[in-house]
């Protein structure tokens, strides 16, 4: 099964330009997918065509096999969740479990279903010992998986984080992408995340890369950083720690994939001890 699908999309703010281009895409239920690309490169208009925010010019987008149209957009909305760059205006109350609360009250589902979907939302994100804690008060990194936990409480299918970690501490990065990781492997939501940290993307199963409005890469992510030069044409590089990992395996250091810096410096340490 199919959760999103773009057939022969494109669409334009208006100015002339396409911001997306004749797009061809898909991405399989279960599935963990990394978007990456440039600014401008058209990721956010990606994720807002996907939720209906944005209306096509052209082509089709399919959510669960459903057409989006104007029609199906409440049906769609349930089963695919976007997360915002900005955790605080995402934020609907100043509590943390009114927040979480607030899509399931909207939904009108009884006292007894939103207890437990708070219970789950906030167990899975890591949050409950935050369940009353003012919002102002966290951390970015708590406050961003608050705002995962208010998608989650709506129980999606799918769940599409747009540079949900842009705005975070690299410890409140890794929050949301060890939360993200464990939602699709034990949760099976599919996720879409678009991220301008390469070594977020080392942790999906694929990774496609955007340029003007058109997917011009994609493969799993070490197949993409070993396209090292052509990724710098379309204005992206790999991270420093793996431009590290690489010399060191090129000068004989059996160092993994792995793209975290505490990860890489027990590699090294066990490597020349
Ligand atoms: N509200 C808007 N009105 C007009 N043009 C827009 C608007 N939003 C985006 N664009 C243009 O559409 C193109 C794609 O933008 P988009 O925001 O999708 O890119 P992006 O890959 O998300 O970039 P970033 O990495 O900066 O978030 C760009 O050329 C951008 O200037
Ligand atoms: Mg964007």
């Amino acid at each position: 099964m199919k959760a999103l699908e773009f057939q022969n999309v494109s669409f334009s703010y208006g100015d002339g330009a396409f911001a997306i281009e004749n797009l061809n895409f898909s991405v399989e239920e279960g599935e963990f997918v990394a978007v990456l690309g440039h600014n401008g490169s058209g990721k956010s208009t990606l994720a807002r065509l996907s939720d209906g925010l944005l209306t096509l010019d052209k082509g089709e987008i399919r959510c669960f096999g459903i057409p989006l149209n104007e029609k199906n957009l409440l049906t769609i909305r349930k089963d695919l969740g976007i997360v915002f760059q900005n955790p605080d205006s995402q934020a609907v109350a100043s509590i943390v479990e009114d927040d979480v609360a607030f899509g399931p009250e909207n939904i009108g589902l009884s006292r007894e279903e939103i207890g437990k979907r708070i219970d789950f939302a906030l167990r899975a994100t890591g949050m409950e010992e935050f369940r009353r804690s003012m919002l102002s008060r966290l951390s970015g990194g708590q406050k961003q998986r608050a705002a995962i936990a208010g998608v989650l409480a709506l129980k999606p299918r799918m769940m599409i984080l747009d540079e949900a970690t842009a705005m975070l501490d690299p410890k409140g990065r890794r929050e949301i992408v060890e939360v993200v990781k464990k939602l699709n492997e034990e949760e099976g939501i599919t996720v879409l995340m678009i991220t301008h940290f390469m070594e977020e993307a080392m942790l999906c199963g694929r990774a496609v890369v955007m340029n003007r409005g058109e997917i011009v890469m994609q493969g799993t992510p070490s197949e993409i950083f070993e396209r090292h030069e052509e990724l710098l044409t379309f204005g992206l590089a790999l991270p420093r720690i793996g431009v590290i990992c690489k010399r060191l395996r090129e000068g004989g250091l059996n160092v993994p994939d792995v793209l975290d810096p505490e990860e890489l410096a027990k590699e090294i340490a066990s490597c020349v001890s």
